[in-house]
């Protein structure tokens, strides 16, 4: 993790602003959604409280015969209430009409039939009033109370237009206003029950990666039940584990140094213990004689054990430099070490091409080949009656996912006591005398190299493989 990533975001950043974004947004859209519906029901009742005034109107004058008779006085309130210039009252084929004295011929009508009462239609009456409407004369059409009578209404659009901006304004601050109060609630309540419980997560994992080590960091459960509840007590969980791994890691790496230092002056001291039964071993005494060889074979074993262990501790510190090597050299060399080249006993077969050069740590390698090699040689000595010669061979093979090195023996294959705990450093020894280290280091070496190493199954012999990416390969 970067540093800058390992910052929490501020209080209005991050989760909180999308948060309330998102909430806003989505209020807006649904008020948008409803604010159609919503303003062609404005617009209908607003037509609807006209043309009532209208209808009003048509009863007088389906109640007198001439429409001049009636009182001016009269009419102009009829007309002023319904805020008409003119009323018409059409019934059987016949009209009549009252208007006001300066009433203006219309030059363009938009007719608001409110007989056609379908949604669609409303909506787009209103769309159309918003956006056309201005200077527009508007006809409203309707039934009057009598059968097959029709009333209509003229006079100029602007003050409905008005009324439905004034009526748009309110429902878009009214709307600003929910927006910003569910926005604000739902952010509390959210920001209450999510938000700062992951806050306080993050904070915690973020204190506690810098200090592992420190106990007091470990992050104390709540009661909750839900998922952030959960989370809470894995985290708890992990971080104890990872405490207590910590603590005995440290623990062990203050023991291998104490036994590390303990084996360095063991061995010095069992060196020493060696050069006096070289001594002894001359005498001419024929108990001494006798005796002699066997102390200075469990002398040998000693140092060698102290040996390895001290080799262990170095070797898998280090890691690899790698080199240019040539293989074949490479491995006659650990043939060489392992006491393979020139043995008596066993065959020892090089099957590694001629010029063939790997990008490898050459001493880290030449290990993991010696520790194999030296298996295969002490498998073979162990047994005495042999079906076929004995005989180590290495073969290699080159593929396009690298390098496949195998070393082979025609020996007795693994006890399963050595199959149960393979690799295993201490663990894997299944003959007097080892340690159990061979394997686990090699592992460890190839490993570092990006490589690995494996036992495969075969019969008779043992066989394990050496697997190099093929970016170790340099010819
Ligand atoms: N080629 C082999 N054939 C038969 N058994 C093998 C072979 N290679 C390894 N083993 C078994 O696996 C065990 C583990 O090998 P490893 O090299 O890890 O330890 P070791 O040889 O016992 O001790 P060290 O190598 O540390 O001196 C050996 O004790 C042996 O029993
Ligand atoms: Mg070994």
């Amino acid at each position: 993790m970067t540093a800058e990533r390992s910052v929490l975001p501020g209080r209005f950043s991050g989760l909180s602003i999308k948060l309330i974004a998102t909430i806003i947004m989505v209020i807006f859209a649904v008020e948008i959604v409803v604010y159609l519906p919503s303003i062609a029901n404005y617009r209908a009742s607003w037509l609807d409280d006209r043309l009532r005034v209208g209808v009003v109107a048509a009863r007088v004058l389906d109640a007198v015969p001439d429409v001049m008779a009636l009182p001016r006085a009269l009419t102009d309130r009829l007309l002023n209430s319904a805020g008409a210039d003119a009323i018409v009252y059409r019934r059987e084929g016949q009209s009549q009409l009252i208007e006001l004295d300066n009433a203006v011929t219309p030059t363009v009508a938009v007719t608001a039939d409110m007989r056609l009462r379908d949604p669609m239609t409303l909506i787009m009456g209103a769309v159309d009033t918003l956006l056309g409407g201005g200077g527009r004369t508007l006809r409203i059409v309707g039934e009057g109370d009598r059968d097959e009578s029709l009333v209509e209404l003229l006079m100029p659009e602007r003050p409905l237009r008005y009324d439905l901006f004034t009526y748009s304004r309110d429902f878009f601050l009214i709307s600003l206003i929910i927006a910003f109060i569910t926005a604000a609630v739902l952010y509390l309540v959210v920001r209450w029950v999510f938000i700062m419980p992951v806050r306080r997560l993050t904070e915690n994992m973020l204190a506690y990666r810098q200090a592992p080590e420190n106990a007091s960091l470990i992050i104390t459960p709540s009661q909750r039940r839900d998922e952030i509840g959960i989370m809470e007590r894995e985290l708890a969980a992990m971080e104890q584990d990872l405490f207590s791994m910590l603590r005995q890691r440290r623990h062990l790496a203050d023991l291998g140094l104490a036994v590390a230092k303990i084996n360095h002056d063991l061995r010095n001291t069992l060196t020493s213990a060696q050069l006096l039964s070289d001594q002894v071993a001359t005498l001419d005494d024929p108990k001494v004689q006798r005796l002699a060889p066997r102390l200075v074979t469990t002398l040998d074993k000693a140092i060698g054990f102290a040996q390895s262990v001290l080799d262990y501790g170095r070797e898998s510190a280090a890691p690899p430099v790698p080199g240019p090597v040539d293989l074949r050299t490479l491995i006659e060399d650990a043939a060489f070490d392992a006491r393979l080249v020139g043995h008596p006993g066993i065959a020892f077969v090089n099957g590694a091409p001629e010029g063939l050069s790997i990008n490898v740590d050459a001493g880290q390698l030449a290990r993991v080949f010696v520790n194999l090699l030296k298996n295969a040689r002490e498998a073979l000595e162990s047994v005495t009656a042999f079906p076929t010669p004995p005989e180590v061979r290495v073969e290699v093979t080159q593929s396009e996912d690298g390098l496949v090195i195998a070393v082979t023996d025609n020996g007795p294959g693994l006890l399963p006591r050595a199959r149960a705990n393979l690799f295993v450093a201490f663990e894997g020894s299944a003959r007097a005398g080892g340690t159990g280290l061979g394997l686990a280091i090699a592992r460890e070496l190839v490993e570092a190299h990006g490589g690995h190493l494996q036992w495969v199954e075969q019969s008779p012999g043992t066989r394990f493989e050496v697997s190099l990416p093929t970016s170790a390969i340099l010819r």
